[in-house]
Protein backbone atom coordinates (compact mmCIF):
# COMPACT_ATOMS: atom_id res chain seq x y z
CA UNK A 1 0.00 0.00 0.00
CA UNK A 2 1.67 3.20 -1.00
CA UNK A 3 1.83 5.73 1.91
CA UNK A 4 0.19 9.29 1.60
CA UNK A 5 2.05 11.96 2.41
CA UNK A 6 0.77 15.66 2.60
CA UNK A 7 3.17 18.57 2.08
CA UNK A 8 3.66 21.96 2.80
CA UNK A 9 3.31 23.02 -1.02
CA UNK A 10 0.11 20.95 -1.43
CA UNK A 11 -1.61 22.14 1.55
CA UNK A 12 -0.70 26.20 0.26
CA UNK A 13 -2.43 24.66 -3.06
CA UNK A 14 -5.28 23.86 -0.83
CA UNK A 15 -5.48 27.26 0.98
CA UNK A 16 -5.58 29.12 -2.38
CA UNK A 17 -9.28 27.81 -2.72
CA UNK A 18 -10.38 29.19 0.43
CA UNK A 19 -12.06 33.06 -0.16
CA UNK A 20 -11.61 35.75 1.89
CA UNK A 21 -15.62 35.99 2.57
CA UNK A 22 -17.74 38.07 0.25
CA UNK A 23 -14.37 38.53 -2.20
CA UNK A 24 -13.31 37.39 -5.30
CA UNK A 25 -9.18 37.13 -3.88
CA UNK A 26 -8.36 33.89 -1.80
CA UNK A 27 -6.40 34.58 2.02
CA UNK A 28 -3.11 33.01 0.37
CA UNK A 29 -2.90 35.80 -2.14
CA UNK A 30 -3.87 38.48 0.63
CA UNK A 31 -0.90 37.30 2.61
CA UNK A 32 -3.14 35.54 5.56
CA UNK A 33 -1.39 32.61 5.98
CA UNK A 34 2.01 33.27 8.28
CA UNK A 35 3.26 29.52 8.45
CA UNK A 36 2.23 26.15 7.51
CA UNK A 37 3.88 23.22 9.47
CA UNK A 38 3.33 19.60 8.60
CA UNK A 39 4.96 16.81 10.64
CA UNK A 40 3.07 13.26 10.03
CA UNK A 41 -0.20 13.43 8.60
CA UNK A 42 -0.68 16.93 11.61
CA UNK A 43 -0.98 20.35 9.72
CA UNK A 44 -1.12 23.29 11.97
CA UNK A 45 -1.60 27.16 10.54
CA UNK A 46 -1.04 30.22 11.64
CA UNK A 47 -3.64 32.79 9.76
CA UNK A 48 -3.57 36.66 10.37
CA UNK A 49 -7.05 37.93 9.83
CA UNK A 50 -7.78 41.49 9.60
CA UNK A 51 -11.69 42.00 9.42
CA UNK A 52 -13.95 43.91 11.37
CA UNK A 53 -16.49 41.74 11.28
CA UNK A 54 -16.63 39.09 13.86
CA UNK A 55 -18.46 36.28 12.05
CA UNK A 56 -14.88 36.42 9.73
CA UNK A 57 -12.52 34.83 11.33
CA UNK A 58 -14.67 31.98 12.23
CA UNK A 59 -15.55 31.57 8.66
CA UNK A 60 -12.06 31.48 7.23
CA UNK A 61 -11.26 28.90 10.21
CA UNK A 62 -14.34 26.61 9.27
CA UNK A 63 -13.21 26.83 5.38
CA UNK A 64 -9.32 26.76 6.06
CA UNK A 65 -10.29 23.41 8.38
CA UNK A 66 -12.29 21.22 5.68
CA UNK A 67 -10.40 22.52 2.78
CA UNK A 68 -7.29 20.92 4.46
CA UNK A 69 -8.95 18.28 5.78
CA UNK A 70 -10.29 16.89 2.32
CA UNK A 71 -5.80 16.46 1.29
CA UNK A 72 -5.16 12.90 1.33
CA UNK A 73 -2.55 11.87 4.36
CA UNK A 74 -4.02 14.62 6.47
CA UNK A 75 -5.18 13.10 9.77
CA UNK A 76 -5.34 16.12 12.04
CA UNK A 77 -5.78 19.99 11.23
CA UNK A 78 -4.87 22.80 13.75
CA UNK A 79 -6.02 26.26 12.52
CA UNK A 80 -4.51 29.21 14.75
CA UNK A 81 -6.82 32.07 13.97
CA UNK A 82 -5.32 36.21 15.27
CA UNK A 83 -7.79 38.25 14.08
CA UNK A 84 -7.09 42.10 13.98
CA UNK A 85 -10.24 44.69 13.67
CA UNK A 86 -8.91 47.72 11.32
CA UNK A 87 -9.94 51.09 12.36
CA UNK A 88 -13.31 52.51 11.05
CA UNK A 89 -13.50 54.80 8.76
CA UNK A 90 -16.48 55.90 10.28
CA UNK A 91 -15.17 56.69 13.66
CA UNK A 92 -12.53 59.42 14.30
CA UNK A 93 -9.42 57.56 15.14
CA UNK A 94 -6.73 58.02 18.39
CA UNK A 95 -4.87 60.44 16.55
CA UNK A 96 -5.36 64.18 17.17
CA UNK A 97 -8.48 66.31 16.15
CA UNK A 98 -7.60 68.47 13.23
CA UNK A 99 -8.23 72.44 14.24
CA UNK A 100 -11.28 72.19 12.71
CA UNK A 101 -13.64 69.52 10.86
CA UNK A 102 -11.87 68.74 6.92
CA UNK A 103 -13.15 66.44 4.54
CA UNK A 104 -16.27 65.41 6.50
CA UNK A 105 -17.93 64.00 3.82
CA UNK A 106 -15.40 61.96 2.66
CA UNK A 107 -15.86 58.75 4.13
CA UNK A 108 -12.08 57.16 3.48
CA UNK A 109 -8.76 59.11 2.77
CA UNK A 110 -6.33 56.75 1.39
CA UNK A 111 -2.84 57.81 0.76
CA UNK A 112 -0.89 55.52 -1.90
CA UNK A 113 3.10 56.42 -0.85
CA UNK A 114 6.48 55.59 -1.83
CA UNK A 115 9.88 56.49 -0.04
CA UNK A 116 11.64 56.59 -3.26
CA UNK A 117 9.95 58.18 -7.39
CA UNK A 118 9.57 56.04 -10.32
CA UNK A 119 8.09 53.21 -8.73
CA UNK A 120 4.74 53.43 -10.26
CA UNK A 121 2.75 55.49 -7.21
CA UNK A 122 0.61 57.44 -9.74
CA UNK A 123 0.03 54.51 -11.94
CA UNK A 124 -1.53 52.79 -8.80
CA UNK A 125 -3.47 55.54 -7.07
CA UNK A 126 -5.13 56.02 -10.83
CA UNK A 127 -5.82 52.05 -10.87
CA UNK A 128 -6.82 51.93 -7.75
CA UNK A 129 -9.57 55.24 -8.00
CA UNK A 130 -10.61 53.51 -11.42
CA UNK A 131 -10.95 50.24 -9.63
CA UNK A 132 -13.09 51.41 -6.73
CA UNK A 133 -14.91 53.74 -9.08
CA UNK A 134 -15.72 50.36 -11.16
CA UNK A 135 -17.01 48.62 -7.80
CA UNK A 136 -19.83 51.13 -7.44
CA UNK A 137 -18.22 53.25 -5.04
CA UNK A 138 -17.98 57.34 -5.43
CA UNK A 139 -14.00 58.10 -5.78
CA UNK A 140 -12.00 61.27 -5.81
CA UNK A 141 -8.35 61.80 -7.00
CA UNK A 142 -6.04 64.24 -5.52
CA UNK A 143 -2.79 64.47 -6.96
CA UNK A 144 -0.51 66.48 -3.84
CA UNK A 145 2.67 65.21 -5.94
CA UNK A 146 3.81 68.86 -5.95
CA UNK A 147 7.18 67.99 -7.22
CA UNK A 148 6.17 65.90 -10.11
CA UNK A 149 2.15 66.19 -10.67
CA UNK A 150 0.90 63.03 -13.13
CA UNK A 151 -2.86 63.26 -13.32
CA UNK A 152 -2.77 65.57 -15.93
CA UNK A 153 -0.99 63.21 -18.14
CA UNK A 154 -2.71 59.76 -16.70
CA UNK A 155 -5.94 61.52 -17.99
CA UNK A 156 -4.95 63.46 -19.94
CA UNK A 157 -6.17 66.70 -18.89
CA UNK A 158 -5.05 69.99 -20.40
CA UNK A 159 -7.79 72.28 -18.99
CA UNK A 160 -7.94 74.20 -15.92
CA UNK A 161 -10.81 73.91 -13.16
CA UNK A 162 -13.90 76.71 -13.42
CA UNK A 163 -13.75 78.21 -9.81
CA UNK A 164 -17.31 79.09 -8.65
CA UNK A 165 -18.23 80.82 -5.35
CA UNK A 166 -14.61 80.62 -4.21
CA UNK A 167 -15.14 77.07 -4.57
CA UNK A 168 -12.91 75.15 -6.95
CA UNK A 169 -14.72 72.16 -9.16
CA UNK A 170 -12.68 69.39 -9.60
CA UNK A 171 -12.33 68.12 -13.20
CA UNK A 172 -14.36 64.67 -13.62
CA UNK A 173 -13.15 61.92 -15.83
CA UNK A 174 -14.40 57.89 -15.82
CA UNK A 175 -16.68 59.49 -12.95
CA UNK A 176 -13.57 60.06 -11.04
CA UNK A 177 -13.26 63.95 -9.34
CA UNK A 178 -9.50 64.95 -10.06
CA UNK A 179 -7.82 67.53 -8.33
CA UNK A 180 -4.23 67.83 -9.03
CA UNK A 181 -1.11 70.69 -8.40
CA UNK A 182 -0.94 70.16 -12.23
CA UNK A 183 -3.97 72.06 -13.02
CA UNK A 184 -3.15 74.81 -11.16
CA UNK A 185 0.67 75.36 -12.50
CA UNK A 186 2.43 75.36 -15.38
CA UNK A 187 3.40 72.25 -16.32
CA UNK A 188 7.00 74.03 -17.66
CA UNK A 189 7.69 76.14 -14.67
CA UNK A 190 9.57 74.71 -12.40
CA UNK A 191 8.36 75.25 -8.77
CA UNK A 192 10.17 75.21 -5.61
CA UNK A 193 8.40 74.37 -2.46
CA UNK A 194 8.87 75.67 0.48
CA UNK A 195 7.30 74.36 4.37
CA UNK A 196 4.50 77.24 4.39
CA UNK A 197 3.42 76.96 0.55
CA UNK A 198 2.80 72.78 0.87
CA UNK A 199 0.77 74.22 3.85
CA UNK A 200 -0.89 76.11 2.12
CA UNK A 201 -1.43 74.69 -0.69
CA UNK A 202 -2.25 71.15 1.23
CA UNK A 203 -5.17 73.51 2.43
CA UNK A 204 -6.22 74.92 0.34
CA UNK A 205 -6.98 71.34 -1.78
CA UNK A 206 -8.61 70.09 1.28
CA UNK A 207 -10.70 72.94 2.23
CA UNK A 208 -11.16 74.81 -1.14
CA UNK A 209 -12.09 72.51 -3.48
CA UNK A 210 -15.97 70.89 -3.70
CA UNK A 211 -15.40 67.95 -3.58
CA UNK A 212 -18.78 66.64 -2.27
CA UNK A 213 -19.82 63.54 -0.70
CA UNK A 214 -17.25 60.89 -1.38
CA UNK A 215 -16.55 57.33 -0.66
CA UNK A 216 -13.17 57.22 -0.95
CA UNK A 217 -10.64 59.96 -1.77
CA UNK A 218 -6.87 58.51 -2.93
CA UNK A 219 -4.50 60.91 -2.85
CA UNK A 220 -0.94 60.52 -4.56
CA UNK A 221 1.32 61.86 -2.14
CA UNK A 222 5.08 63.20 -3.51
CA UNK A 223 7.42 60.56 -3.47
CA UNK A 224 10.06 60.31 0.21
CA UNK A 225 9.32 60.75 3.57
CA UNK A 226 10.36 64.16 4.19
CA UNK A 227 8.45 67.36 6.13
CA UNK A 228 6.21 67.63 2.62
CA UNK A 229 5.17 64.32 3.07
CA UNK A 230 4.11 64.50 6.75
CA UNK A 231 2.71 67.87 7.17
CA UNK A 232 0.68 66.63 4.19
CA UNK A 233 -0.38 63.11 6.12
CA UNK A 234 -1.23 65.08 9.28
CA UNK A 235 -3.14 67.49 7.40
CA UNK A 236 -5.73 65.32 5.46
CA UNK A 237 -6.19 63.13 8.38
CA UNK A 238 -5.78 59.64 6.64
CA UNK A 239 -7.41 56.78 7.18
CA UNK A 240 -4.67 54.24 5.69
CA UNK A 241 -1.52 54.22 3.24
CA UNK A 242 -0.88 51.89 0.50
CA UNK A 243 2.97 51.36 -0.14
CA UNK A 244 4.40 51.11 -3.30
CA UNK A 245 7.56 49.48 -4.07
CA UNK A 246 9.74 48.02 -6.24
CA UNK A 247 11.56 44.69 -5.63
CA UNK A 248 14.59 46.52 -5.65
CA UNK A 249 16.47 46.72 -2.18
CA UNK A 250 16.87 50.05 -2.61
CA UNK A 251 13.38 51.00 -2.98
CA UNK A 252 12.48 48.38 -0.52
CA UNK A 253 14.80 50.70 2.34
CA UNK A 254 12.93 53.78 1.49
CA UNK A 255 9.77 52.39 1.51
CA UNK A 256 10.27 50.76 5.09
CA UNK A 257 11.06 54.93 5.67
CA UNK A 258 7.13 55.30 4.04
CA UNK A 259 5.98 52.53 6.72
CA UNK A 260 7.64 53.71 9.71
CA UNK A 261 6.64 57.64 8.91
CA UNK A 262 2.46 56.51 8.78
CA UNK A 263 3.08 54.16 11.65
CA UNK A 264 4.59 56.99 13.62
CA UNK A 265 1.53 59.05 12.67
CA UNK A 266 -0.88 56.69 13.28
CA UNK A 267 -2.21 55.90 10.02
CA UNK A 268 -3.23 52.14 9.30
CA UNK A 269 -0.61 50.34 6.35
CA UNK A 270 -3.13 48.89 4.41
CA UNK A 271 -0.76 47.25 2.44
CA UNK A 272 2.19 46.94 0.16
CA UNK A 273 2.22 46.81 -3.54
CA UNK A 274 4.95 45.62 -5.55
CA UNK A 275 5.05 46.99 -8.71
CA UNK A 276 7.59 45.59 -11.95
CA UNK A 277 7.76 42.64 -9.81
CA UNK A 278 8.61 40.39 -13.10
CA UNK A 279 8.38 40.86 -16.96
CA UNK A 280 7.11 38.26 -19.38
CA UNK A 281 9.03 38.72 -22.89
CA UNK A 282 6.05 38.76 -25.36
CA UNK A 283 8.20 36.68 -28.32
CA UNK A 284 9.77 33.47 -26.18
CA UNK A 285 7.02 34.25 -22.82
CA UNK A 286 10.10 33.67 -20.68
CA UNK A 287 9.52 35.95 -17.25
CA UNK A 288 12.32 37.65 -15.68
CA UNK A 289 12.70 39.73 -12.85
CA UNK A 290 14.44 43.26 -13.30
CA UNK A 291 14.21 44.54 -10.38
CA UNK A 292 14.85 41.35 -8.13
CA UNK A 293 11.75 39.30 -6.53
CA UNK A 294 9.60 38.99 -3.95
CA UNK A 295 11.53 41.79 -2.12
CA UNK A 296 8.32 43.96 -1.06
CA UNK A 297 6.55 40.47 -0.65
CA UNK A 298 8.56 39.80 2.09
CA UNK A 299 8.47 43.01 3.55
CA UNK A 300 4.38 42.76 3.95
CA UNK A 301 5.68 38.86 5.78
CA UNK A 302 7.81 41.01 8.07
CA UNK A 303 5.64 43.67 8.69
CA UNK A 304 2.52 41.85 9.20
CA UNK A 305 0.54 43.82 6.61
CA UNK A 306 -0.98 42.76 3.20
CA UNK A 307 0.61 42.17 0.26
CA UNK A 308 -1.90 44.16 -2.02
CA UNK A 309 -0.63 42.61 -4.76
CA UNK A 310 2.32 42.50 -7.64
CA UNK A 311 2.12 43.91 -10.80
CA UNK A 312 4.09 42.95 -13.97
CA UNK A 313 5.96 45.20 -15.76
CA UNK A 314 3.80 45.77 -18.82
CA UNK A 315 4.79 48.13 -21.81
CA UNK A 316 1.31 48.88 -22.58
CA UNK A 317 0.47 50.15 -19.12
CA UNK A 318 2.51 52.79 -20.19
CA UNK A 319 1.45 53.54 -23.25
CA UNK A 320 -1.87 53.81 -21.95
CA UNK A 321 -0.70 55.82 -19.44
CA UNK A 322 1.10 58.38 -21.68
CA UNK A 323 -2.56 58.50 -23.42
CA UNK A 324 -4.56 59.24 -20.77
CA UNK A 325 -5.71 55.86 -20.63
CA UNK A 326 -4.80 53.71 -18.32
CA UNK A 327 -7.76 51.57 -17.75
CA UNK A 328 -7.44 50.79 -21.07
CA UNK A 329 -4.51 48.55 -20.37
CA UNK A 330 -5.68 47.13 -16.80
CA UNK A 331 -8.91 45.87 -18.32
CA UNK A 332 -7.14 44.39 -21.20
CA UNK A 333 -4.47 42.58 -19.32
CA UNK A 334 -5.98 40.41 -16.99
CA UNK A 335 -3.27 39.94 -15.21
CA UNK A 336 -3.57 43.83 -14.02
CA UNK A 337 -6.74 43.45 -14.00
CA UNK A 338 -7.28 41.32 -11.36
CA UNK A 339 -4.44 42.31 -9.20
CA UNK A 340 -5.97 45.80 -9.20
CA UNK A 341 -9.18 44.26 -8.52
CA UNK A 342 -8.05 42.07 -5.75
CA UNK A 343 -6.03 45.49 -4.52
CA UNK A 344 -9.48 47.82 -4.30
CA UNK A 345 -11.82 45.09 -2.72
CA UNK A 346 -8.85 44.25 0.46
CA UNK A 347 -8.37 48.42 0.85
CA UNK A 348 -12.29 48.77 0.71
CA UNK A 349 -12.73 46.10 3.05
CA UNK A 350 -10.07 46.70 5.88
CA UNK A 351 -11.39 50.64 6.12
CA UNK A 352 -15.17 49.31 6.50
CA UNK A 353 -16.67 50.21 3.49
CA UNK A 354 -17.32 46.32 1.83
CA UNK A 355 -20.06 44.00 3.26
CA UNK A 356 -17.28 41.46 5.10
CA UNK A 357 -19.89 38.60 5.33
CA UNK A 358 -20.54 36.13 1.87
CA UNK A 359 -23.57 36.40 0.19
CA UNK A 360 -24.52 33.19 0.46
N1 LIG B 1 3.73 47.96 -13.86
C1 LIG B 1 4.20 48.80 -14.76
N2 LIG B 1 4.52 48.39 -16.00
C2 LIG B 1 5.02 49.25 -16.91
N3 LIG B 1 5.21 50.54 -16.69
C3 LIG B 1 4.89 51.03 -15.49
C4 LIG B 1 4.37 50.19 -14.46
N4 LIG B 1 4.15 50.99 -13.37
C5 LIG B 1 4.52 52.23 -13.71
N5 LIG B 1 4.97 52.27 -14.98
C6 LIG B 1 5.50 53.43 -15.72
O1 LIG B 1 6.63 53.90 -15.02
C7 LIG B 1 6.67 55.31 -15.00
C8 LIG B 1 6.64 55.81 -13.58
O2 LIG B 1 5.38 55.47 -13.00
P1 LIG B 1 4.59 56.52 -12.10
O3 LIG B 1 4.56 57.86 -12.73
O4 LIG B 1 3.29 55.88 -11.76
O5 LIG B 1 5.56 56.51 -10.84
P2 LIG B 1 5.62 57.48 -9.60
O6 LIG B 1 6.12 56.67 -8.47
O7 LIG B 1 4.33 58.19 -9.42
O8 LIG B 1 6.71 58.50 -10.08
P3 LIG B 1 7.03 59.96 -9.53
O9 LIG B 1 7.95 59.76 -8.39
O10 LIG B 1 7.69 60.61 -10.71
O11 LIG B 1 5.74 60.59 -9.15
C9 LIG B 1 5.50 55.77 -15.85
O12 LIG B 1 5.92 55.98 -17.17
C10 LIG B 1 4.52 54.59 -15.80
O13 LIG B 1 3.69 54.53 -16.94
MG1 LIG C 1 3.85 60.26 -9.54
Amino acid sequence: MSKLVVTKESVLEALKQVRFPGLTRDIVSFGMVKDVEVAAGVVELHINVTARDEKVPGQIEEDVASAVRELPGVQEVRVHMKWTQPPSAQQPHSRPAPDSPILENVRAKIAVASGKGGVGKSTVAAGLSLMLKRMGFSVGLADFDIYGPSVPTLFGINERPRVIDNMILPLERDGIKLMSMGFLVDADTPMIWRGPMVHQAADQFLRDVSWGELDFLVVDLPPGTGDAQMTLSQRIQLDGAVIVSTPQDLALIDARKGVAMFQKLNVPILGIVENMAMFRCPHCGEESHIFGYGGAAEEAVRLECPLLGRLPLVPQLVAAADAGDPMLAIEAIPELNDVFQGMAESVAQQVGLLPETAKK
